[in-house]
C-alpha cells in the first residue's frame, strides 16, 4: 500500500497546520439558516450556491458530491460509492445505499494464489480491484427523489470547476505524487501531467471530466445504460478488469431503513448494513451509557479505558456478523439491543484491559451464537487512506449526511480512459480470505465473503442526532474503521463532555478495533494518561492524526447552524 510516505509527511503537515490553527478561531462557523461542511471549500461553496439558488439540502449535497469528484479526486468520486442519510424538516428519514457491487464474474477466491494465499495488492491497485460504481446512480436517485431543482442546475458548479480549473492546495498537489497513479498511463497523464507534477497554487483543469459531467447532466442514465456505460466497461476490460456493461446496467440503488438507537436521551440515526457503522456506533453507545464518563473526565485514563473497551467489543461483533444484508441474515436487532450492551458492559473490568483474544460474547441471544464463526489472526494495522464525508443543513431544516469513497486514496488508481475519472478499489472491503485482515487490519467473517452482485462491508457512518425530537447534529468522517470511533469520539465529546461541535471535532482521538489489540492514540493525549492505560494492561500506540470530521450542530436555543470542519485538514464549513 502507498501509505509510508503519508505516515511520515502527514504528521508534519498537520503540525504546521496546527500552528496556523492556534491563531485561527477554534469556534464553529455560525450561520443563521444553512450550512455545508466538507473537506474542500470549493465543494462546500458548490452546495451553498445551490441552496442560495433555491435548492434544498439534498440538491446541495448532490452539488457538493459532484464538486468533490472534481476538486478532491483522492476520494470525491464518480467511480466509487457511498451512503446518503437524509432527515427531512418534517422528520422522515431516508437512507440511500449506493455502495459498489462485486461484478457478476467475481468469485470468493479471486484474490488468492494457487497456494491459497492472498495476492498482495490484487484487491487494492489496478483493474481487478474495481467494484461496480454506485455514486452516480445514488446521487441522481437522491436528487430526483428528494431534491427540488432541475438536475442539470445542481451539476453546474462541478462542471464549471472541472472546466475552468481550480488552484491546487499544497497538500493536494503533494498527494498527486502517488506512485501507484504513475502505473496507469491515463492517470499519470491527467493527475501527474506525465511527470511534470502540478505544484501548489497551479490551476488544475480537467476537460475530459468536464465533458463526462456534462454528459451525465444531460442524460443521467448514460453512465449505466448508454454509450458511457459501454465506454466504462471497455476501458476496464482493456486493462483486464471484470466489469461489463451488463454489470453497470444491473446496478441498483437501494433505500434502506436507517438503524436507530438512543444515547442519554439523544436519538441516534445512522447507517445500516452494508455498513457496519451505525450498528457498531449504537452498540458502543449502549455499552457506554452505563458509565458516567463526564465524572471520569474528558480524555482521562478511566474514560479512555472504558470507551476503548466498548470499541473493542463492538468491533468483535462487526467482524463476526456483518456483511451485505441482501445476501446474509444480519442480527441487527440483537446487536443494537440495550440488554446486549448491558451484558457486554458487565464483562468490562473497570481497572484492567480485557485481552481481545480472551473476549467471550455474552450468550444472551441464540441468534448471535448461530452466526458466530471467526478464528482470526491479528496483524499490524497500516495507516488508513482516503474517503470523504460532508454534512448539509438547509434553511428549512432538512439535513443530509453523506460519506463517499473510492476506498484508498485515488481508489484503484485506474482512470476510465477518455472519461477523466478514477475508479474505486472497494473490492478490498470484502474478506479476500476468512480471518485474514484487509488493508485496514480488519478481520471479516463469512457474511462478507466475495460473491457476484454483493456489496462489500463498509465502516462509513453518516449519522444524524436528535435532541428532544429536533435536529441537533449531522456527523461523519473518513478513516476506514476509524470512521466509527471518530464519530463516537465526536458524539461523546458533545454529549458527555459538553464540548461545542468544533471542539469535539478537534479533540484528540483514540481508536480500538478489537484486533490488533491496541489503543491507537493521536498526539495530544498526555504521556501520564498513556502510562496509566499501560498499567491497566492496554497496549497503546501513538500515531499521527487521522480521519476528517465534517460536521454541523444546530444550536437548540437560537436554531443557528454551527459548522465544524476538521482542524486536521483543509476543509471548510460555509453558511448563510
Ligand atoms: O467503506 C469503507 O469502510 C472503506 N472503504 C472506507 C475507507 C476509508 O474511509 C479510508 N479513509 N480514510
Amino acid at each position: 500500500m502507498e501509505s509510508r510516505r503519508k505516515v511520515f509527511i502527514r504528521p508534519l503537515v498537520i503540525a504546521l497546520l496546527a500552528c496556523v490553527a492556534q491563531a485561527a478561531p477554534t469556534d464553529p462557523v455560525h450561520a443563521p439558516r444553512a450550512m455545508v461542511a466538507s473537506v474542500h471549500e470549493l465543494a462546500s461553496r458548490a452546495g451553498l450556491e445551490i441552496m442560495q439558488a433555491g435548492g434544498n439540502a439534498i440538491d446541495a449535497a448532490v452539488a457538493t458530491g459532484f464538486a468533490l469528484a472534481v476538486v478532491h479526486p483522492q476520494a470525491g468520486n464518480l467511480g466509487g460509492g457511498g451512503f446518503m442519510l437524509i432527515r427531512t424538516a418534517g422528520g422522515s428519514t431516508h437512507f440511500i445505499d449506493y455502495r459498489e457491487k462485486a461484478p457478476a464474474a467475481a468469485t470468493a477466491h479471486m484474490y488468492l494464489d494457487a497456494q491459497g494465499n492472498v495476492i498482495e495488492n490484487a484487491s487494492l491497485v489496478g483493474y481487478k480491484a474495481i467494484g461496480v460504481p454506485g455514486s452516480v446512480a445514488g446521487m441522481v436517485y437522491g436528487q430526483k427523489k428528494y431534491g427540488k431543482l432541475p438536475f442539470e442546475r445542481v451539476m453546474a458548479p462541478a462542471i464549471k470547476l472541472a472546466h475552468d480549473g481550480f488552484p491546487l492546495a499544497w497538500e493536494d498537489a503533494d498527494e498527486l505524487h502517488d506512485p501507484n497513479l504513475t502505473k496507469f498511463p491515463e492517470s499519470r497523464r491527467i493527475f501527474q501531467r506525465d511527470g511534470n507534477y502540478y505544484r501548489s497554487g497551479e490551476i488544475f483543469r480537467q476537460p475530459e471530466l468536464a465533458r463526462t459531467l456534462e454528459r451525465i447532466a444531460k442524460n443521467p442514465d448514460d453512465f449505466y445504460h448508454g454509450e458511457m456505460a459501454r465506454e466504462i466497461a471497455a476501458a476496464i476490460q482493456k486493462g483486464g478488469g471484470l466489469i461489463t456493461a451488463d454489470d453497470l446496467a444491473r446496478y441498483e440503488v437501494k433505500e434502506r431503513e436507517p438503524v436507530r438507537g438512543t444515547y442519554r436521551g439523544y436519538e441516534i440515526i445512522s447507517a445500516p448494513p452494508p455498513s457496519s457503522g451505525g450498528i457498531a456506533l449504537i452498540e458502543m453507545l449502549n455499552i457506554l451509557e452505563g458509565y458516567d464518563l463526564a465524572k471520569f473526565g474528558n480524555r482521562s485514563a478511566e474514560a479512555i479505558h472504558l470507551t476503548a473497551e466498548a470499541f473493542r467489543r463492538a468491533f468483535l461483533d462487526r467482524a463476526e456478523f456483518l456483511g451485505d444484508p441482501d445476501f446474509a441474515k444480519i442480527p441487527v436487532a440483537q446487536l443494537i439491543d440495550k440488554k446486549y450492551g448491558a451484558a457486554w458492559r458487565s464483562s468490562i473490568d473497570p481497572d484492567h484491559a480485557s485481552p481481545s483474544k480472551e473476549l467471550h460474547r455474552p450468550g444472551i441471544f441464540n441468534e448471535l451464537e448461530r452466526y458466530a464463526t471467526l478464528h482470526p489472526q491479528p496483524r499490524a494495522l497500516p495507516e488508513p487512506e482516503n474517503t470523504t464525508h460532508y454534512s448539509v443543513i438547509d434553511p428549512q431544516g432538512n439535513a443530509v449526511a453523506v460519506t463517499t469513497t473510492l476506498n484508498d486514496n485515488f481508489g484503484s488508481r485506474v482512470t476510465a480512459e477518455g472519461l477523466g475519472f478514477l475508479l474505486n478499489d472497494e473490492m478490498d472491503d470484502f474478506a479476500s480470505k476468512q480471518g485474514v485482515p484487509n488493508a485496514y487490519g480488519l478481520i471479516q467473517g463469512p457474511a462478507n465473503a466475495i460473491g457476484p452482485g454483493k456489496r462489500p462491508l463498509s465502516a462509513m457512518t453518516p449519522t444524524i442526532v436528535l435532541k428532544d425530537g429536533k435536529l441537533f447534529l449531522v456527523l461523519g468522517s473518513r478513516g476506514g474503521p476509524r470512521i466509527i470511533t471518530t464519530v463516537a469520539n465526536i458524539l461523546v465529546g458533545v454529549v458527555d463532555y459538553g464540548m461545542d461541535i468544533q471542539e469535539a471535532v478537534n479533540a484528540p482521538r483514540f481508536h480500538h478495533q478489537w484486533l490488533p489489540d491496541k489503543i491507537f492514540v493521536e498526539p495530544g493525549i498526555s504521556p501520564d494518561t498513556l502510562k496509566l492505560l499501560d498499567n491497566m494492561g492496554h497496549k497503546t500506540e501513538k500515531q499521527g492524526y487521522w480521519s476528517d470530521g465534517e460536521c454541523i450542530a444546530v444550536d437548540p436555543k437560537t436554531n443557528e447552524r454551527l459548522g465544524a470542519s476538521d482542524i486536521r485538514n483543509n476543509g471548510k464549513a460555509v453558511g448563510f
